[in-house]
């Protein structure tokens, strides 16, 4: 049976994430932001995120959603956009929220997606990375946690669609 190692306990990520808010909240004072959200992974991270920017900011949200071909833990670097934002990007500045930058292959799409509608400005923040697994130069402006080269659960993140609603971030074990 599988068992869950809390890698990063609950706290720990609230406290961050608050860190995050209020790096975005400095480098974005006086604007207005779209956070886009990469559906599913980043939702709950998104939620919290936008809850810990300075309520002065002119805050909206979009989500994107994608898939990338393959296995459960691995994606074949083919990626296809499964649903669109619904407001246009033209002149805003925009922070793509996603939850794990491991590969690069799914933020080097979107970053292309969404520069292509010129927005203002793009960001890039992601709530884990992965360092070594890249097959994309790309980094992310704001990053939550550095991770191992492990498979991450909880806190939006699934391993066949199984694990989002855990509160802390985990690996599960066989
Ligand atoms: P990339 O395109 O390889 O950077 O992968 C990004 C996507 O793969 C993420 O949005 C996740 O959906 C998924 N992914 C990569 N590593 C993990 C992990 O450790 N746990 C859960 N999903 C992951
Ligand atoms: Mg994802």
């Amino acid at each position: 049976m599988a068992h869950l190692e809390v890698l990063i306990p609950r706290e720990r990520i609230a406290q961050r994430v608050a860190e995050l808010g209020a790096e975005i909240s400095r480098d974005f004072a006086g604007h207005a932001v779209l956070l886009v959200g990469v559906l599913k992974g980043a939702a709950i991270f998104l939620c919290d995120l936008a809850r810990t920017i300075d309520p002065a900011l002119d805050v909206r949200m979009d989500f994107i959603g994608v898939s990338s071909y393959g296995t459960a833990k691995t994606s074949s670097g083919e990626v296809q956009l499964t649903k669109d934002l619904s407001e246009p990007l033209a002149g805003v500045h925009v922070i793509l929220v996603e939850d794990i930058l491991d590969t690069g292959v799914t933020l080097h799409f979107l970053k292309q997606l969404l520069l292509a509608r010129q927005p203002a400005s793009l960001k890039l923040a992601a709530l884990l990375q992965k360092p070594n697994r890249r097959k994309v130069a790309i980094q992310a402006d704001y990053v939550g946690f550095t991770f191992p080269d492990e498979f991450a659960v909880g806190y939006g993140l699934d391993h066949a669609e199984r694990y989002r609603n855990l509160p802390d971030i985990c690996i599960v074990r066989e």
